[in-house]
């Protein structure tokens, strides 16, 4: 773990690069950390020297008396080298280099040269390419960003400069108090994965949002994103919704494995919440930053109007918190609080005719009673409803609600309402006019709270013969291609135990036959050619084939379809195998992914999978906890366990092929993509069968 204290608790910073000019970054970051009352060293360095934001400028770094911990950087590219140079001799620790013209251009070369510099002189780098850093902690405001900054508990770790800005702007605004910001740029050196690993040990922050576009060394973020959200919540955003290198794949699997789609995988093994919109995320993270620890899952919705008291239970359906539905103790409580044309069940119906008053002692009840967990309050405008007078309730309830119970709170009407909103959220009032975002709220916190209790779990680790698999390969290479044929896709497959049907490779009809009537009828017939990927659409796959003529026949056919379909195609002859009973088709599969290496796959199979596009992902290794999560979060998941009234289905047998495919990739670098679709799984307890195998090498490594 990288010791990152002295970045956020500098004894000294200088700031190289310091301008006279108050419209420049220079001169703007130097008067941020002034403003800002950071009690350290503040080093201007500018070659006039003189006096910036009231500030003493040195000429050179090395002229600094005093102890400088933090460089920051603010001098055009050409320069920044140099720069480096002088911090080293002054046994500067972090460097905060904002200029840009680095390798966000393509000049990869010379951010390289600076990093490696730095890190052979013991310096850590963070950007180039970046907006600075803010460390709530010694209150030091080291952007050339907004000034005001509120002192809080959220830390912001964001790839995009502007929007981090913007981020500044929003929660000094809406009263969101902030632990630290730090913009990450071109992640020459530090990354998301270093500051994470930091702010997860930070007592002064309570929640991490971060902004992503990108993922570098993905293995490396799922491991500390999955500690980290074990010790506080942490929010993901991302952008670049990429179909990059997807197009391009020859497999279901990598056509599938959208980035985005992998990422939200991720995202969920690791704990981490992903959050559809900065606002979405910044409202998250405040709730999450404040409120208080449930003490049970019982939420009460308090309203006056039964129709948002509606969207608010399907809301919390969907972000999954638990309503509680006790109808006697429900009335027990709010008996009291509720006219007889209204309801004690919950939702908990006040009625149109609720005033300030029923709401103060209704939520009086909810915020007492030990049995009730957390509380969303709802509020429509009616003709006795005083959006001032509830504002006010509202405000003071929250003061006593803040230690002790969450609560949200969702008010519905004109300009007196939404001027409520605005007051009671820059009192720090989590108030919204969407019911879907309060329930949200509530819903990421108790979420939270699921994945914090969840054990550990181990990831599985699936011992594989990869000196057989290792052979196969060579042999593929050898023989200059990049993907496996049938037979040995088969021997794979049976290196790492998963269950095929009997199979045998004909090179003529009579060969064809005698593979037929061993194996036993009823067979199937598929081409095996180097040159043919997709072989239902060149007509080389034949079912249901009951006796010899058809097998002749099928033999004839599929070799006829496949001449016209590829010319010049060289068959290796046609596989005659079992045809195995019918049973729920599924995909799976694993591959290794740019940015999170060996990842794996579910989905329902067969030939819709990429138009219902009904998968999820997982990074590898993960435990069987885990993948039956993943194949949980599918739509097609109740198949397995047996939808109307059928069998239960072999899950176990699943979840192990699963795990299997990805120790193959894992362990065989030069194995790309392994895919099995279908894999037709049978009744708890019969197993699967994988028919139909397709292994990629990585292009690379085949040529290689
Ligand atoms: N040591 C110390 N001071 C120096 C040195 C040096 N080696 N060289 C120059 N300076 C001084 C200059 O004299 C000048 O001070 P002055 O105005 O008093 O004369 C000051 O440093 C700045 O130098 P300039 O040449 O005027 O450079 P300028 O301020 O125009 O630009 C900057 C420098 C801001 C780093 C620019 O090159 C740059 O990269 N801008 C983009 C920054 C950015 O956007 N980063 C990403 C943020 S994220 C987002 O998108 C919001």
């Amino acid at each position: 773990m990288s010791d990152l204290k002295s970045l956020f608790e500098p004894r000294g910073v200088a700031v190289i690069g310091a301008s006279h000019n108050t419209r420049k970054i220079g001169y703007r970051v130097v008067d941020n950390i002034v403003k800002g009352g950071y009690k350290g060293g503040i080093f201007p360095v500018n070659p006039k020297a003189g006096r910036i934001a009231g500030v003493d400028a040195s000429r050179s770094i090395n002229e600094v008396i005093g102890e400088v911990d933090v460089a920051v950087i603010a001098v055009p590219a050409v320069h920044v080298l140099d720069a480096v140079k002088n911090c080293a001799r002054k046994h500067v620790e972090h460097l905060v280099i904002i200029t840009s013209g680095f390798s966000e251009i393509g000049n990869n070369e010379e951010e390289r040269e600076i990093v490696n510099f730095a890190r052979d002189h013991g310096m850590r780098v963070l950007g180039p390419n970046i907006f600075g850093l803010y460390s709530g902690r010694v209150s030091l405001n080291a952007t050339f960003g907004p000034s005001d900054i509120t002192k809080g508990s959220v830390s912001i770790v964001t790839q995009s400069g502007a929007i981090g800005i913007a981020m500044i702007g929003k929660t000094a605004y809406e009263g969101i108090g902030l632990s630290s910001v730090i913009s990450v740029g071109n992640k020459a050196d530090l990354d998301e994965a270093d500051l994470v690993e930091h702010l997860m040990h930070d007592d002064d922050t309570r929640a991490i949002l971060m902004y992503l576009e990108g993922v570098r060394e993905g293995e490396r973020m799922v491991s500390v994103l999955e500690q980290a959200a074990r010790t506080k919540p942490v929010v993901a955003i991302k952008s670049g919704r990429s179909a990059r290198g997807a197009a391009a794949a020859a497999s279901h699997t990598g056509s599938l494995a959208g980035s985005d789609e992998v990422f939200d995988g991720i995202m969920k093994q690791c704990g981490v919440m992903r959050a559809e919109t900065i606002e979405e995320a910044l409202d998250w993270c405040a709730f999450l930053s404040r409120a208080p620890e449930p003490k049970n899952d019982n939420t009460v919705i308090i309203t006056n109007g039964g129709g948002v008291g509606v969207l608010a239970a399907d809301a919390s359906e969907k972000y999954g918190v638990h309503l509680y539905d006790d109808a006697s103790v429900l009335h027990d409580a709010f008996g009291a609080n509720v006219p007889d044309f209204g309801s004690t069940k919950n939702p908990v119906d006040l009625t149109g005719a609720a005033t300030a008053k029923d709401y103060d002692s209704s939520l009086s009840t909810a915020l007492n009673d030990p049995r009730i967990g957390a509380v969303i309050c709802l509020g429509c405008e009616t003709a006795v409803f005083d959006a001032k007078q509830f504002t006010d309730v509202v405000k003071k309830k929250y003061a006593d609600f803040a230690r002790t119970k969450p609560v949200v709170f969702s008010l519905v009407g004109g300009a007196a309402i939404e001027q409520g909103i605005t007051t009671l959220r820059q009192n720090g009032v989590p108030a919204f006019s969407d019911v879907n975002d309060a329930v949200s709220c509530m819903g990421v916190l108790f979420g939270h709270r699921r994945f914090m209790r969840q054990p550990v779990k181990d990831p599985e680790r699936v011992p594989l013969d990869v000196q057989i698999i290792g052979s196969v390969i060579a042999s593929v290479k050898g023989d200059g291609r990049n993907f496996m044929l049938a037979n040995e896709a088969r021997q794979v497959m049976e290196a790492a135990g998963i269950a095929l049907p009997e199979s045998l490779v004909a090179k003529n009809f009579g060969a064809a036959v005698e593979a037929a009537r061993g194996i036993g009828y009823p067979v199937v017939m598929k081409i095996v050619s180097r040159d043919i990927i997709h072989k239902s659409d060149a007509g080389g796959i034949a079912l249901n084939i009951e006796n010899d003529d058809e097998v002749v026949d099928a033999f004839e056919s599929i070799s006829r379809n496949c001449k016209e379909h590829v010319p010049n195609a060289h068959i290796d002859g046609i596989e005659i195998a079992k045809q195995v009973p019918k049973g729920i088709e599924t995909i799976v599969g694993a591959r290794r992914d740019p940015s999170f290496g060996p990842i794996v796959m579910f989905g329902l199979g067969g030939v819709y999978v990429e138009i219902m596009k009904d998968v999820a992902f997982r990074a590898y290794p993960l435990s069987r906890a885990e993948t039956m999560s993943m194949m949980g979060e599918t739509r097609s998941y109740p198949l397995l366990l047996g939808a109307r009234g059928d069998e239960r289905k072999d899950i176990e047998t699943v979840t192990d092929v699963i795990l299997r495919l990805g120790t193959i990739v894992k362990e065989c670098p030069e194995i790309a993509d392994i895919e099995i679709n279908p894999l037709v799984v049978y009744d708890q307890g019969e197993g699967a069968k994988a028919i139909d195998v397709r292994i990629l090498l990585s292009q690379n490594e085949s040529k290689g």
